[in-house]
């Protein structure tokens, strides 16, 4: 880190979580508790995610994480498929998510790791929100007459 030479700052960022699988386990777990208590996400993931269906989430969420950022291949799912289900998505919704991601990633990790998860998760938001909104027909310029 440039703007922070020496063994304080060394000290300073110890604390931050390693991108590794429990790293990974901490940024899935902090990120939907703050999803579920928000107040534009939360009714969403309510309507779409019952109490006890909650830990089943997490664990593929978990898997996805690893699978992007670790390469371990443990995720095998159709998130197109996934979000098509869920009632009341928008645009303004993934822009939400990705501020509540980018603010867990800060809470846990340092500047490079963020960079990374953040650098995937706006491809990935960017990909579904393409799939799911848009459409040919309607957004392809008039012929000329
Ligand atoms: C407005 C933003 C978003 C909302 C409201 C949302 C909501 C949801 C919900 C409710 C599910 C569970 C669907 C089900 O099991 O039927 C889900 C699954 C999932 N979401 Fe999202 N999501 C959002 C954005 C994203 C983004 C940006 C990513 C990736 C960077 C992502 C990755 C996933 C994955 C991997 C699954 C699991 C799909 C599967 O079952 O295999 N989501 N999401």
């Amino acid at each position: 880190m440039t703007d922070c030479p020496g063994t304080d700052c060394a000290q300073a960022h110890s604390d931050r979580a390693a991108l590794s699988d429990d790293g990974i386990r901490l940024l899935v777990d902090r990120f939907y508790a703050k999803v579920r208590r928000d107040e534009e996400l939360g009714p969403i993931f309510a309507r779409a995610i019952a109490d006890e269906d909650w830990p089943a989430h997490l664990s593929t969420m978990r898997d996805f994480w690893s699978s992007i950022m670790l390469t371990s291949g443990r995720y095998h799912g159709n998130p197109v498929a996934a979000h098509r289900r869920v009632e009341g998505l928008t645009p303004a919704l993934f822009e939400r998510w990705l501020t509540l991601f980018a603010e867990t990633c800060a809470e846990l990790f340092d500047q490079t790791t963020v960079a990374a998860f953040m650098d995937k998760a706006k491809r990935i938001a960017a990909s579904l929100q393409l799939a799911l909104f848009y459409r040919p027909e309607q957004d392809r310029p008039r012929a000329a007459p």
